[in-house]
Order: C-alpha cells, then sequence, then structure tokens
C-alpha cells in the first residue's frame, strides 16, 4: 500500500477518514474535478491510494484561495490543511473518503499541466488508441492504476507461494536459439556474427529442462515471452508467464502443487478456489463442448444424432456418414422462435467456422415445426431427435454433419455464441484441468504431422510404439488450465530420454542433420542423466484480465502494443539508421 513515508507528503489522500478528522495533513497530488461553488471552491486531489475533496474558503484559505480557482485538470499541487467531516448532507457513500473534506490553508502549486487529451475518470468511454497514445494519462485512471495494482498482488503472491514450496527464481537468457512453441520467432541480428541471428524466446522450455538436467529440481520465473503472431483480445506479441518445471514428479503432483497454488492466488484477491480441481479429458471436453477450453458454466452440450440417423434419406446426412463423419447437435432452448434472419445469422458462422452448411429444426413455442431439412426425416427420426435433445416447444436443434473434429468444432462456436444471445448469464471462476491431449496434430496445409504442445512433451507409455505407425492415436502426458474458458496454462510432462526424444522430432519430419543442428545439446543433455520431470506455464496476462473482470489483457499489461503489434506512444516498431543496419550487416529491401 502506498503510504507517506520518504515523500513531501505527510498523509496519502485515501487513507482519510473519520477516525483522521481534526489531524493537520499535507497532500500531494493531481487535481481532478474542480467545482466552483460560488464561494466556495471543491478540489478533487488525487494520487495513487484515491481521492479526496479539498474545500478551499476564501477566509479560512487566504491566498491558497487564489491558487484554487487558477488550478485546472492535472496540475500537480501539494495542499496542507485540517481534516473535518463533512456538513450534513453532502456525504458521498460512493467515495471511500467520501465522509470527510480537507479545509485547505495553503497551497502549491508543483507543476501545471496541459489540459489533457481526455478526462482522467473511472468510466470514461474514450477511443483505445487514444488512451494508449497517452498511456501514462490512461494509467492515473483509478481503474487502469487497480488494475496494475491487482497483477502486483497476483505476481508477488506466486513468488511467495513458489518459493515456500522449494522453487527458486531463475532467470534464463532472452537472446537466444528458436524454439518451436508454434508462433512465428522475433529474430535479432548479431552485429558479431554477420548473418546470424538470436531469436527471442516463445518460452523458457529448452532452459528449464536444462536447469532439471542440472539438478535445480524446482524452478520458476516471471517470464517474459515473445511471439510473433496475430494478436487478439488475449494476446500479446510479448506477454508474461509464471514458468514452472519440477523434477522427479507425475502429472498428479505437478497438478496438485498447481492447485494449491492458484487456492493461495484465488484467496489474496478474494476469491474462494474449490480444489481438487474437476479435470476432463481432451476427448471429453471435444466431444461435450466442443472446444479444449470449455466454459463449463453452462449447459448447451452437445449431442450425437449419428445414430438418430444412421439409415437417413437426407443426402447431406447419409453422405457426412458414410464418409466416417458424424451428424451432431445441440440445442437452443428458448430460440425455437427465433427469426429467420437471426437463424441465417447462426447459419453464416457455422459455415465461416468450417461447416459446409447448418440444418435446424425449431420448435416454436405453438407447437409448430419449421424447418429446411425436416421434410428429409422419417415420423421415427423425428421422434428420436426430440428424444435425444431434449428438444421442447421453444427450443432450437442445430446440426451439423461433418468429420467429428469439424462437427465438434463448429457447434463449439456456435455454443458460445448461443450463449450470448441467450443471455444466459455466466459469473465466477470457473476453473477446471483438460488432460491427456493427442500428442500430434496432423497439418493438411503442409501435410505432415505437427506436435500439439511441444516436441519434448511425454508421450503415454502404452503409445510410444504408436509414434511411428498411428501418429493420431497417440496421447500424451499434457495439460491445461481452464479459467471461464480461456486457456490460461498449460503444460506436459517431458521426454527424458534422448532415443524417444530423437524418434518423435523424426516424426515431426526432421532430418537426422537437423535434429543434431538444432536440437544436439537438448539430445546430449537428456543423456548425461535427465531426471523425470514435467512443469506448467500459466499466462499471467490472461489469469489477472480474468480476476480484473476486463475483455482484454491490455488493460492489465502497462504499456500494450495494438493489434498490429505497435505502440502508438513511442511510435515502435520504427526505422533504424543506415549505420545501425550496416552494423549488423543487414539491407532493407
Ligand atoms: P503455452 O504455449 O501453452 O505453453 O503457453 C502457456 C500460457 O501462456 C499464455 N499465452 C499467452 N498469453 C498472452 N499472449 C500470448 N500471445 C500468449 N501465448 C500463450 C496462455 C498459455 O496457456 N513452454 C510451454 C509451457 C510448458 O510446457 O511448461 C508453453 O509456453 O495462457
Ligand atoms: P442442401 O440440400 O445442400 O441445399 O442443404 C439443405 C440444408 O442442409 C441447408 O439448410 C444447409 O445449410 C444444410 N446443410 C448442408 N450441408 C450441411 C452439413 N454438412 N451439415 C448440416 N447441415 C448442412
Amino acid at each position: 500500500m502506498l503510504d507517506a513515508r520518504y515523500s513531501m507528503r505527510s498523509h496519502t489522500a485515501g487513507s482519510l477518514n473519520k477516525a483522521t478528522v481534526g489531524e493537520t495533513v499535507r497532500l500531494t497530488g493531481w487535481v481532478g474535478k474542480r467545482r466552483d461553488h460560488g464561494g466556495l471552491i471543491f478540489l478533487d486531489l488525487r494520487d495513487r491510494s484515491g481521492i479526496v475533496q479539498c474545500t478551499f474558503d476564501p477566509d479560512a484559505s487566504g491566498a491558497a484561495f487564489v491558487v484554487a480557482e487558477q488550478v485546472r485538470p492535472e496540475w500537480v499541487v501539494m495542499l496542507d490543511g485540517v481534516v473535518r467531516e463533512r456538513p450534513e448532507g453532502t456525504l458521498n457513500p460512493a467515495m471511500p473518503t467520501g465522509e470527510i473534506e480537507v479545509i485547505i490553508t495553503a497551497a502549491t502549486v508543483l507543476n501545471r499541466s496541459e489540459t489533457p487529451p481526455f478526462e482522467i475518470e473511472a468510466g470514461i468511454d474514450t477511443d483505445e488508441l487514444t488512451r494508449m497514445k497517452w498511456r501514462y494519462l490512461d494509467i492515473r485512471r483509478p481503474e487502469v492504476a487497480a488494475a496494475l495494482v491487482l497483477r502486483d498482488r497476483v505476481s508477488q503472491r506466486f513468488r511467495k507461494s513458489l518459493e515456500t514450496r522449494g522453487f527458486i527464481e531463475v532467470e534464463t537468457p532472452i537472446l537466444g536459439r528458436s524454439t518451436p512453441e508454434g508462433a512465428r520467432d522475433f529474430i535479432v541480428p548479431s552485429r558479431m556474427s554477420p548473418g546470424k541471428f538470436y531469436a527471442l524466446p516463445q518460452s523458457p522450455q529448452l532452459f528449464k529442462q536444462l536447469l532439471m538436467v542440472g539438478g535445480i529440481e524446482r524452478y520458476y520465473q516471471i517470464a517474459r515471452c515473445f511471439r510473433d503472431e496475430d494478436l487478439r483480445a488475449d494476446r500479446q506479441p510479448e506477454f508474461t508467464q509464471i514458468d514452472i518445471e519440477m523434477s522427479f514428479v507425475e502429472v498428479n503432483d505437478i497438478l496438485q502443487m498447481m492447485e494449491d497454488v492458484m487456492r493461495e492466488i484465488m484467496h489474496e484477491v478474494g476469491h474462494d478456489l474449490p480444489v481438487p480441481l474437476p479435470r476432463m479429458t481432451w476427448h471429453d471436453a471435444m466431444d461435450r463442448f466442443g472446444s479444449d477450453r470449455p466454459d463449463t458454466r453452462f449447459g448447451l452440450e452437445l449431442v450425437d444424432l449419428s445414430g438418430v440417423f444412421a439409415s437417413s434419406e437426407f443426402k447431406v446426412f447419409a453422405g457426412a456418414l458414410s464418409s466416417g463423419g458424424v451428424i451432431k447437435a445441440i440445442t437452443a432452448t428458448g430460440a425455437g422462435d427465433w427469426s429467420r434472419s437471426r437463424i441465417d445469422a447462426l447459419n453464416q458462422l457455422a459455415i465461416d467456422s468450417g461447416a459446409k452448411g447448418l440444418a435446424w429444426v425449431a420448435f416454436t413455442g405453438d407447437g409448430e415445426v419449421k424447418s429446411p431439412v425436416s421434410k428429409f426425416f422419417s415420423a421415427e427420426e423425428m421422434e428420436a431427435l426430440r428424444l435425444a435433445t431434449g428438444a421442447k416447444a421453444g427450443d432450437l436443434v442445430c446440426m451439423v454433419a461433418d468429420a467429428r473434429a469439424t462437427a465438434n468444432e463448429v457447434l463449439g462456436v456456435l455454443r458460445l455464441r448461443l450463449a450470448d444471445e441467450l443471455g444466459i448469464e455466466r459469473t465466477g471462476f470457473d476453473t477446471l484441468w483438460v488432460v491427456d491431449f493427442p500428442m500430434f496434430k496432423y497439418d493438411a496445409g503442409e501435410d505432415r504431422w505437427a506436435a500439439n504442445h511441444h516436441p519434448f512433451t511425454l508421450p503415454f507409455a502404452e503409445h510410444e510404439e504408436l509414434v511411428e505407425t498411428d501418429p493420431g492415436a497417440v496421447l500424451s502426458y499434457a495439460y491445461d488450465l481452464v479459467m471461464n474458458g480461456l486457456e490460461i496454462g498449460g503444460g506436459t510432462l517431458r521426454i527424458h530420454n534422448p532415443e524417444l526424444q530423437s524418434r518423435v522430432l523424426r516424426r515431426l519430419g526432421l532430418e537426422q542433420d537437423e535434429i543434431t543442428e538444432k536440437f544436439g545439446f537438448l539430445i546430449e543433455a537428456l543423456s548425461f542423466g535427465a531426471p523425470p520431470h514435467g512443469g506448467i506455464a500459466l499466462g499471467l496476462d490472461r489469469l489477472v484480465m480474468l480476476l480484473a473482470g476486463s475483455q482484454s489483457i491490455r488493460d492489465v499489461i502497462a504499456f500494450p502494443k495494438t493489434s498490429s503489434g505497435a505502440d502508438p506512444m513511442t511510435q515502435a516498431p520504427d526505422v533504424v539508421s543506415a549505420r545501425q543496419l550496416k552494423d549488423v550487416h543487414l539491407r532493407v529491401d
């Protein structure tokens, strides 16, 4: 908490209350709202701790009254005065200091301010680009400062919770070589090695594994990570992980440790997290919620109708089934009387998400059935559909016929849209583990197998032999921590056998000489007595965003970047001088 030690002030604004009535105080801070009430001037003084009302009276305040007449918003002032209770009828219960005010006896202007480009107020509706261009003014707003304070409390608590469990913080290089976490690297040209480049870490993954080989056993780091990917509300090009690694552990050890730590973090900021957390397999998450980060605060679960339509006359359904696909559905309770255009919008969303179309049946409130496809269904099929989906009058059944993965994914997107449109209330912190991810995913574009998490993930022991023969069937010791439908963390047990590590890399399409060149140091390290180990990394920005109730991680980062990766304040990225380019042996096209 901000206090008055080591400063020009005797008290902070936010610390004043009924208990300090009668005290003589010296305050410093910024001028907020100023109200001239025929004779009296009221001025809100703001510092990081809060806001207090300062009152200037032409008789009591003397020369200070003249200062109060001159000051403008965001001027920096030092005020002397006496705290008193506010007169009857002027109390402001909305303000923490709303029971008192300070009668000012002396005022000094420490600095002036230009008129700010936007009002420094809670809850203002100024466009984000403007706020980012003058981010230091934005940070003066209580809600932005509060998010940074919250972030600090969360990371301090992480340090404490991990430290008491025997973890030590170790820093790892920022200038390194590229590690494959799946995104594009940011690269840095080397002056001393012409034509060579460092890569900024996408995560400290390999270094933390090497620390385990080094016998550190329990490592953590509040680590900055860099990924050159397309940005969204929950993605920034640089972000922060609470990065953790442990030796001599099984999956349970890591999950239990993380649950205990998370419970302490949540407790620190006033929330109860019941542990152990639920665990759901990746397969179930996809099957029931159409997502590997399911929001389980509401139902609208997916239902498999493949059995219902096993002998369907409807070409679309029959075709999907005969090529090994499925027919899956979601029942939107209360959407049975939606307009045609509203349903068409759902259809468009399904197509944009990868479906060939959306087959729907609306059961209207007054017992009618509306559907462009029900004419293809027999009476028995309609009855079985009702039974399987539980649809009643007033409900809308949305169906997708496609490969299982596509049907799940499309309905997963639809499910979230329906929850929004149906106004389903989602509160609290719904937290669970998703476990047992597939080791590989097929990249159709590149016609090769890619790592689902990263190539250092340990496959299930009983699936090891499938690495070469049936990679799609290999499950791995991988787990994600999901909160409110967002992936806030992910980790795995690691391969500690050099031979298995090489096999997995070969499966990903690397030739032996590439493996030696790029990962030789890792394989070699594993061959010198690497302990069984594993870990996890939490996305600090995402966690704090959820705790702050924000919609964007930019709200909880002091100096965030725009969706095009730029900083409107400093104008980064920018051109560099010809001299700088020459130094690093580069020419720009
Ligand atoms: P992963 O890539 O899943 O795992 O990252 C861990 C967590 O980091 C957060 N995150 C991001 N946050 C903001 N902006 C981004 N661009 C971004 N990318 C990821 C997410 C995610 O869950 N080395 C492994 C961890 C391990 O195996 O131990 C890793 O980095 O919340
Ligand atoms: P068609 O016979 O192709 O005109 O399609 C009839 C209806 O089925 C339309 O409402 C389409 O949106 C829908 N449809 C088409 N393909 C699929 C599919 N793969 N899954 C679900 N519905 C589909």
